[in-house]
C-alpha cells in the first residue's frame, strides 16, 4: 500500500474490529499488519519510521529502541488497559503520548475471573473431559466433588477497577472479602463491605484468591514459593492480570505437591504457554489464552477507545484515556 499525502502516516499492528478500523481510516493514512502473529520486531521497526501515531497490541514492545526510530512518533495507542509492554517514562520524555484503554473491559474482566473462580471451584473443565472421555457410567455420590463458592473467604491481591468489580460480584455469593493493594481504598472499603489486610494474612485465610494487580518490577514474581506456603492446602488461585506476577515454576511446584489445591489461569509466564510447559502435565489447573476482556462488545468497545487515543494524541489532543498527559508539556516547551 502507499503512503497518502493528506493525512497523518500511523501503523496498526493487528486488524481491530471493523467501526474502529473505518475510524482510523478516515482520520489517518493508516499502514495496517494483517497478520494473525505479531509483526516481528523488524517489521515493526521499519514501519514506525515515518509514521505520526501506533496501534499496538500487550504483544508489542515499545521501548526506546523503538523510539529511536521513529522520530516523528506523536502518539502510541494501546489496545489494552495494561501498559506494561511500553517505556512510559521515555515516551514521556520524548513528549509522546500514551492512550490506553481502561473501563471499557472492567465488568468483562471481573465475570471471567469469576467465571474461573466458579469453574476452578467446580471442576467443570474436567468435568467436561470426564464425560467427553467416555467416563460417566452412573450418577455418583463421590463424584468429582468440587468446594463451594458462596459463603467462603475471597482474597483479592490488588484492588483497581478489576479487582473491585469481582469483589461486587462475590458479595452476591455472600463471600467474606479480604484484599491486599498498594494503596487503601477505604471507601470501596465501605461500600463493598471489604476488609484491608496485609498480604500475609490474605494469603493464609483465603479460600480463593484473585490477582488483579498491574505488573511492574515491584509486583513481577510477587506470588512465589514462599507465598504459596502461607496459603491453605485447599486454597484456588485465579490469574487474571498478568502472568509475570506468579512465579510460574514455584506455582507448579505448590500444585504438584498440593500445597494449594488448583490454579486457574487465563495470563501465564511466557505467553503463550509451550504445549511441553509443565504446568500443562497438571490436572489440578486451568489455563486459558489470556481471553478474559473477549466479548464482543468489550473487544468493540477497546478499539474504539484505541481509535480515539489515536486520533486526538495525532492533533495534541488528550484522547478518552491518556496514560501520561505530562508528555503533553513537552509539545509546548518545545
Ligand atoms: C488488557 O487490556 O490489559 C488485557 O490484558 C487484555 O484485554
Amino acid at each position: 500500500m502507499k503512503w497518502g499525502v493528506t493525512k497523518p502516516r500511523v501503523y496498526v499492528t493487528r486488524l481491530l474490529p471493523k467501526e474502529a478500523m473505518d475510524r482510523i481510516h478516515s482520520h489517518c493514512d493508516a499502514k495496517v499488519w494483517g497478520g494473525e502473529l505479531s509483526p516481528p520486531r523488524d517489521v515493526l521497526l521499519r514501519n514506525v519510521a515515518d509514521v505520526e501515531g501506533l496501534v499496538c497490541l500487550l504483544t508489542d514492545r515499545i521501548d526506546s529502541m523503538l523510539m529511536d526510530r521513529a522520530p516523528n512518533m506523536k502518539v502510541v495507542s494501546n489496545y489494552a488497559v495494561g501498559f506494561d509492554n511500553i517505556d512510559v517514562t521515555e515516551a514521556t520524555n520524548r513528549g509522546i503520548l500514551i492512550g490506553n484503554t481502561p473501563d471499557a473491559l472492567t465488568e468483562t474482566t471481573a465475570d471471567f475471573a469469576f467465571a474461573l473462580i466458579m469453574s476452578a471451584a467446580r471442576r467443570i473443565a474436567e468435568a467436561d473431559s470426564y464425560v467427553r472421555g467416555g467416563k460417566w457410567h452412573t450418577w455418583g455420590p463421590m463424584l468429582l466433588l468440587g468446594r463451594d463458592v458462596h459463603n467462603s473467604t475471597l482474597g483479592i491481591i490488588g484492588l483497581g477497577r478489576i479487582g473491585a468489580a469481582v469483589a461486587r460480584r462475590a458479595r452476591g455469593f455472600n463471600m467474606h472479602i479480604l484484599y491486599s493493594s498498594r494503596v487503601r481504598q477505604r471507601q470501596h472499603e465501605q461500600e463493598l463491605g471489604i476488609e484491608y489486610a496485609e498480604l500475609d494474612k490474605v494469603l493464609a485465610e483465603s479460600d480463593f484468591i484473585t490477582v488483579h494487580t498491574t505488573l511492574s518490577p515491584g509486583t513481577h514474581h510477587l506470588l512465589s514459593a514462599k507465598h504459596f506456603e502461607k496459603m491453605k492446602r485447599t486454597c484456588i488461585l485465579v490469574n487474571t492480570a498478568r502472568g509475570p506476577v506468579v512465579d510460574n515454576m514455584a506455582l507448579y511446584d505448590a500444585l504438584r505437591a498440593g500445597n494449594i489445591l488448583c490454579a486457574a489461569l487465563d495470563v501465564t509466564e511466557p505467553e503463550p504457554l509451550p504445549a511441553n510447559h509443565p504446568l500443562l502435565t497438571l490436572n489440578n489447573m486451568i489455563v486459558t489464552p489470556h481471553i478474559a476482556s473477549a466479548s464482543t462488545a468489550t473487544r468493540r468497545r477497546m478499539a474504539l477507545i484505541a481509535a480515539d487515543n489515536l486520533i486526538a494524541g495525532l492533533s495534541g489532543q488528550l484522547g478518552p484515556a491518556t496514560v501520561n498527559p505530562q508528555a503533553l508539556n513537552k509539545h509546548s516547551q518545545a
